[in-house]
């Protein structure tokens, strides 16, 4: 077990934290649609193999979780996926849930599937380097929901999968996400966010997953897009880490948030703030998608052949977000 436990700090300690680049086929094609760049396999690995042979993978990136496409693909220079990204001292990781359906008897709301036959894939994906994987349970917040058996269902769903990524030597991240839309306010996300956190971990527990080699991949405690609540920074981290500080055991030994439709600039200093006043022995990293990549991708989009121009918009906000997972972030020190 302390192998697991290794990984999980080699993957968030440090400062480091985790590039979510496993959009599936389809939310890539939305991403590079709204860039005016054409979706193809050739396309989708250009883009993601530049970021991934950036100088920040190094000192910043502890871990990239892949889709299933990726792992299987070759860089430009031949070199396996995830032999570049281990290269780097970094960890290849592998997204293994299949999507968000709706719920039966709740159709409102979503469960994640991907169980049936998971076991053998992920025999597949340890070969072919992966050494974390990751599931998303998905939640939306309203008077209602979510539900007691979405809460139910996704924790279990997120127990089993961590109990079999285990038993392959690997390490699950654990992520149950409360979307951002809607009009609730901040305190809601807080009760919401930690009667599901609890529920994850009674879950693992029963089916007897080993804390200390798992990683925590939740949202961050907002209000709602369309709610009219002011809050700021501060107010944003202290109610986070109240959340996290009720609802995670101890033996867990970090988390990596996700950026969940905040911007770079929102996602990075709500982060540092975390870690100013994290008094907790949790590691609080990111493991952000969209707040990674926007500008690179952006940037990028205007001519898909400079690789250097986009890997120093990426390497940026990289070191950006490896400061704010030290508290040492400044909107001085972002000024580009
Ligand atoms: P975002 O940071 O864009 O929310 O993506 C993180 C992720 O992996 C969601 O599953």
């Amino acid at each position: 077990m302390s192998e697991l436990n290794n990984i999980a700090l080699k993957i968030i300690g440090a400062g480091k934290g985790i590039l979510a680049a496993d959009e599936s086929n389809g939310t890539m094609t939305k991403r590079l649609n709204s860039v005016n760049v054409e979706s193809n396999s050739q396309n989708r690995l250009l883009f993601r193999e530049t970021l991934f042979n950036s100088d920040s993978m190094k000192d910043c990136i502890g871990g990239v979780i892949l889709y299933d496409e990726t792992i299987n693909q070759s860089s430009s220079s031949g070199k396996k996926i995830p032999e570049l990204i281990s290269d780097s001292n970094s960890v290849p990781g592998i997204k293994v849930d299949t999507g968000a359906k709706t719920l039966a008897n709740s159709p409102e709301e979503k469960i994640t599937e991907g169980l049936d036959g998971l076991r053998e894939r992920l025999k597949d994906y340890y070969k072919l380097g992966a050494r974390f994987a990751k599931w998303r349970g998905v939640y939306t917040i309203s008077e209602k929901y979510p539900s007691k058996l979405s809460i139910y269902s996704n924790a279990h769903a997120l127990a089993r999968y961590s109990a079999l990524v285990q038993e392959s030597g690997m390490v699950p991240i654990v992520e149950p996400e409360l979307l951002m839309d809607g009009n609730h306010n901040s305190e809601d996300c807080l009760q919401k966010t930690s009667e599901v956190i609890k529920k994850c971990y009674e879950q693992l527990e029963l089916h007897k997953v080993e804390l200390k080699g798992t990683i925590l991949k939740p949202n961050m405690i907002l209000p709602g897009s369309h709610s009219d609540e002011k809050i700021d920074t501060s107010k944003i981290a202290e109610m986070t880490i109240k959340c996290l500080e009720e609802s995670v055991p101890s033996e867990v030994p970090g988390i990596a948030f996700l950026s969940g439709g905040q911007s770079e600039r929102e996602a990075t200093k709500n982060l540092n703030q975390i870690n100013l006043k994290n008094k907790t022995n949790f590691i609080m990293t990111f493991s952000y998608g969209r707040a990674l990549q926007q500008s690179a991708l952006k940037f990028w989009s205007k001519d898909l052949k400079n690789i250097k121009g986009t890997q120093e918009v990426f390497n940026h906000r990289a070191k950006m977000c490896n400061l704010a997972s030290k508290g040492k972030w400044s909107e001085e020190v972002d000024k580009i």
